[in-house]
């Protein structure tokens, strides 16, 4: 079944019409400091496209998980003054998601205006479980589109969430796929479908959990699984090393011996690592052999051996998919892991691999650590939607476009 797209709505016309925007605008915040602006870089040019055809651009998103409670550490503030700069005009942002401060701000909107709802997840209906609570949030969300709306679907970071702004509101108002949806479902089509051997993936995050099914669904893809950050030790423990006081996961210990057992021949994980005396920047640190970590301490970042390691295995790369840093980036004295690796694929694009970068966490850390962007060949805005894309589940957000 085919989607509609922005282009098709284009076409259409929305000169007049109220068009609300799904965008993710879930962005990592220092206090009320923006940290890294991609997710708001990304969303900028379905909004522009609709405000400059003279639509009513309404424009909504969570930040966080504010659990269904107004709560101002998680306000929107930050992004309605990123979207302003960006867009160069005054983007308000309404004072509830789809109260009566938000009702008259959608119907006082000009041509080519653009209004950015407060963090829908301020209302708990946003996330319920309970289907008929989403649809009358929903069909509240399609109200302010007054007669004539239209839904673009545009946060491709929240199309794996069955959300009432990203799901149950596409079956109330004629839908389209936003550009960067589009890009990154084709991105990641691309890789999914028709990787080009050899084909490396590189894991990383602190749950093995959260990565488990995509280890499954690509050790029968990926030439080489690259194992590292904070989900490592884990692996490392299953192998029999102490790894102290590292993130592992009790749990999935017998897990991490089976996958050992069945896919050890691609899981490639490092040979050593750097330790710290406590979780804290300024902590003691060593480089240490997989079983030296000191007693009482934990490791923070894979060591630069397993760098060389990994970046070897990187150089005969032809398709590269990245998700999760290699160590805490966020403080510098454990970010030369995820620098190193960045690099690595960096260069394997340079020597013509095809590499995307799976969202999240790793995405910020190619803007903090000042790695260039354009080396790499398709930096996603998804984390969890590319890697539920990879393991070949269904999106309901993408799902419900199709009809
Ligand atoms: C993300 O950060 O991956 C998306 O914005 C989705 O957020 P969520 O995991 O809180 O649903």
């Amino acid at each position: 079944m085919s989607v509609k797209t922005l282009s098709d709505l284009l076409k259409e016309g929305v000169e007049g019409r109220h068009v609300l925007v799904r965008s993710d605008l879930n962005v990592p915040l220092d206090g009320d400091r923006i940290t890294d602006f991609g997710r708001v870089d990304a969303s900028v040019p379905t909004i522009k496209a609709l405000a400059d055809a003279g639509a009513r651009v309404i424009v909504s998103a969570h930040l966080g998980r504010p659990k269904g409670e107004v709560n101002p550490k998680f306000s929107l503030a930050p992004v309605a003054e990123a979207l302003s700069e960006r867009l160069e005009m005054f983007v308000p942002l309404a004072a509830d998601v789809t109260g009566e401060d938000a009702h008259e701000r959608a119907n006082g909107l000009n041509d080519g205006d653009v209004l950015l709802l407060e963090n829908v997840r301020f209302d708990a209906r946003e996330t319920s479980k309970d289907e008929s609570e989403r649809a009358a949030f929903a069909k509240e969300l399609a109200a302010l589109t007054a007669d004539n709306g239209a839904f673009v679907s545009d946060g491709f970071g929240v199309v794996h969430r069955a959300q009432a702004s990203v799901y149950d509101v596409a079956k109330l108002l004629p839908h389209y796929a936003g550009d960067l949806v589009q890009k990154e479902l084709d991105v990641l089509d691309k890789i999914a479908k028709n990787p080009e051997a050899p084909y490396v993936v590189v894991l990383g995050g602190s749950k093995v959990s959260d990565k488990l099914g995509v280890i499954e669904a690509l050790a029968n893809k990926a030439d080489k699984l690259i194992v590292g950050g904070g989900m490592c030790y884990t692996f490392l423990a299953a192998q029999g090393y102490d790894v102290q006081k590292s993130l592992k996961q009790e749990e999935m210990l017998e897990t991490c011996k089976e996958l050992l057992e069945k896919y050890g021949d691609q899981i490639v994980l490092p040979v050593d690592l750097v330790s710290a005396s406590e979780f804290a920047p300024d902590a003691d640190k060593q480089v240490n052999g997989l079983d030296g970590i000191p007693e009482g301490w934990l490791s923070l970042d894979i060591g630069p051996e397993s760098v060389k390691k990994f970046a070897e295995v990187l150089s005969t790369a032809k398709t590269v998919f990245w998700n999760g840093p290699m160590g805490v980036f966020e403080m510098p004295a454990f970010a030369d892991g995820t620098r190193g690796v960045a690099q690595a694929i960096i260069d394997a694009t340079a020597a013509g691999a095809f590499s995307v970068v799976g969202g999240g966490d790793s995405a910020a850390s190619v803007r903090v650590l000042g790695l260039d962007e354009a080396g790499f060949s398709h930096i996603s805005t998804g984390g969890g939607a590319s890697l539920e894309f990879l393991e070949g589940k269904e999106l309901p957000g993408i799902a419900v476009l199709e009809s």
